[in-house]
């Protein structure tokens, strides 16, 4: 035996017998009341008796008589699991303990074996200090088994309650069970190997509900039954292999994740319904292993619809596109609305026509960027030559491109608010200082003075800052003009192609309007991409 667990059993036996045992006598105890005076449905209320410290060994109920025990309104209560050796099965098939203030499961030592009845309940418990190394686990030996009373659980269901850690192996090898629930319940960690339920066959739940999820180990859950619902949950981290879901039906519905790592969630599924989630940052090949499974039966679908996604990294949005294809699943991918950052969405820009790029972009499926100025499409990375990633384009920009380029789409119209008093638009070029035969398509990066200041960090020892303030008084060649710093700089000396800045404002009075402001910004910004795309060869020759 280790010193930790030596000092671990002597703790609990100072606990021992320091607390109030548990134990039942007769039905007549203030403190035990009985369903109908008979002591099979008993109930133990802690606080009829002066004492914070209590504690429960399962063994003194596993009795000819008892079928579910009740143990409530206790300040601090533990729980010994040690199974000991029995003649014939246990009848206690139900275990309950609601409104505590703090519990504690134990073990006396090492070497035994643990059981838990076929039915626990815990709810409104304030602290569970841990759901240690098998607290949860189907009987392998014929002890447990007796302990048990039964061959498979039936339900473990935990609600409105705060677990600090749910250890690896917690929940281990739960096989058979009925339903596995928890609802209402915050869990610091689960850790690695935590929870591994692998339900009957028919009818069986696994259900994590309104639950709020810190930390989750390397395979911290793996769940294998008919329906896995997966809702109005806060994650943190899903890292790589954390979660492994077998269903039938899945739903994972209304949850928020601070992020998704690559084969972060790993499922397969008949039925997938992946609605109504935000997720701060989806990763890499998140969902590579979001696949379909086969079944016969009529009816299977896919659906990733109404997500909002804040950061999106290259590749993340692709599930297992295959796995559905082959099992003639119904997909849809709608209504989503993602960060539309061209180095993160130029993915979906990739030549070889990629079917769930088509998917994402089909415009009647309603991708939509996460930008507030105007619904825009996530179809707008068509538009974002490779090129063009370089610029940091404020979304503003974004939109007035989209609009410019499908202005025969009338709800697509920049939003014009006028309680939305707007600066000038403000851009920076950063060139390099040194560029070859003072090319202008040389590079260079445009970005606006926000994320100037935030990227300040940045290396610009070989690089010249222009400031450039646009002022929609002036003709943009002109402001270029006079806020360019060397006379030498190229590009006033190439005039852009007349059409690029041509005012679509007709009257003075426009003149200050933001919308006139929008679209004087769009025109610089046009001109500005001009003089960052590749040259094209007419142009090439020219020079
Ligand atoms: C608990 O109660 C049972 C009888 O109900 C008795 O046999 C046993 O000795 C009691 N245990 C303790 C520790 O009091
Ligand atoms: C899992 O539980 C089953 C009984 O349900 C048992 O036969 C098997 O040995 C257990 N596996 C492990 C690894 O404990
Ligand atoms: C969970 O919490 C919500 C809101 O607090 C409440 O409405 C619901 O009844 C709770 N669920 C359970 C099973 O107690
Ligand atoms: C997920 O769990 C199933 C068994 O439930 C297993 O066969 C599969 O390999 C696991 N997937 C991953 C990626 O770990
Ligand atoms: C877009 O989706 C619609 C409806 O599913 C389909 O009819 C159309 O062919 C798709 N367009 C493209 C370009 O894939
Ligand atoms: C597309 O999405 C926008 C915003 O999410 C919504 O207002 C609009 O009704 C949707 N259109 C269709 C055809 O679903
Ligand atoms: C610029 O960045 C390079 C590579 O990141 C680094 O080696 C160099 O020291 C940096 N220079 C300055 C002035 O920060
Ligand atoms: C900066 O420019 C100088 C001279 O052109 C060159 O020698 C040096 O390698 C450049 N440094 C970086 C980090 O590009």
């Amino acid at each position: 035996m280790s010193n930790s667990t030596l000092l671990f059993v002597f703790i609990a036996l100072i606990r021992y017998t320091c607390g109030v045992r548990i134990n039942f006598t007769n039905c007549h105890h203030p403190e035990w009341s009985c369903v109908n005076n008979v002591p099979n449905e008993i109930t133990y209320t802690c606080a009829v008796t002066k004492n914070d410290d209590f504690i429960i060994h399962l063994k003194d109920f596993y009795t000819d008589h008892v079928h579910t025990v009740t143990i409530q309104n206790c300040r601090d209560l533990r729980v010994v699991l040690d199974c000991p050796i029995l003649q014939r099965p246990s009848r206690l098939q139900k275990f309950v303990i609601k409104d505590c203030t703090r519990l504690e499961f134990v073990s006396l030592s090492a070497s035994s074996l643990l059981q838990t009845p076929p039915e626990v309940k815990l709810e409104n418990i304030r602290e569970i200090v841990s759901f240690p190394r098998n607290t949860f686990k189907s009987p392998s030996t014929n002890s447990e088994f007796k302990c048990m009373g039964a061959s498979y659980y039936r339900r473990i269901h935990i609600v409105n309650s705060i677990i600090n850690s749910i250890n690896t192996k917690a929940i281990y090898n739960v096989s058979g069970v009925k339903s596995v629930e928890f609802e209402n319940v915050t869990i610091t960690e689960i850790q690695s190997e935590g929870v591994e339920v692998v339900t009957g066959n028919d009818n069986t739940l696994f259900g994590l509900i309104n639950c709020k999820i810190d930390k989750i180990g390397f395979k911290g859950i793996t769940i294998q039954s008919s329906t896995t619902k997966i809702l109005h949950g806060a994650f943190g981290d899903i890292t790589t292999n954390s979660i492994n879901v077998t269903a039938d039906n899945l739903y994972i519905i209304g949850n928020t994740f601070k992020s998704i790592s690559a084969l972060g969630l790993n499922t397969k599924s008949v039925n997938t319904d992946v609605t109504d989630n935000s997720i701060d940052r989806l990763r890499t090949d998140a969902l590579a292993n979001v696949k379909c499974c086969r079944k016969a039966t009529n009816k299977k679908r896919m659906h990733f619809n109404r997500n909002e996604i804040k950061n999106v990294e290259p590749y993340s949005l692709y599930f297992d596109y295959a796995s559905c294809k082959s099992a003639g699943s119904q997909i849809a991918y709608r209504e989503n609305k993602i960060d539309c950052k061209c180095r993160n969405i130029a993915f979906l820009n990739s030549q070889s026509s990629n079917e769930q790029n088509s998917l994402i972009l089909n415009l009647t499926n309603n991708n939509t960027c996460l930008v507030t100025s105007c619904v825009l499409p996530v179809e707008i990375v068509k538009l974002l030559e490779s090129d063009m990633c370089h610029l940091n384009l404020d979304p503003q920009v974004m939109c007035l491109l989209y609009n410019d380029k499908h202005s025969t789409i009338k709800n697509n119209e920049v939003t014009t608010d006028d309680d939305v008093t707007e600066p000038a638009p403000t851009f920076y070029l950063i060139r390099q200082a040194k560029s070859l035969h003072g090319d202008a398509g040389a590079a260079m990066t445009a970005i606006d003075k926000d994320d100037l200041l935030k990227d300040s960090h940045l290396n610009m020892t070989n690089r010249t800052i222009i400031k450039v303030v646009f002022d929609s008084s002036k003709d943009f060649v002109e402001t270029l003009r006079s806020t360019s710093r060397t006379r030498s700089r190229p590009i006033e000396n190439k005039s852009p192609p007349k059409e690029e800045y041509v005012s679509h404002c007709i009257g003075t009075q426009c003149r200050n309007t933001a919308a006139y402001n929008r679209q004087r910004a769009l025109d610089f910004y046009k001109y500005v991409y001009a003089q960052l795309r590749t040259p094209r060869q007419s142009v090439n020759k020219k020079t």
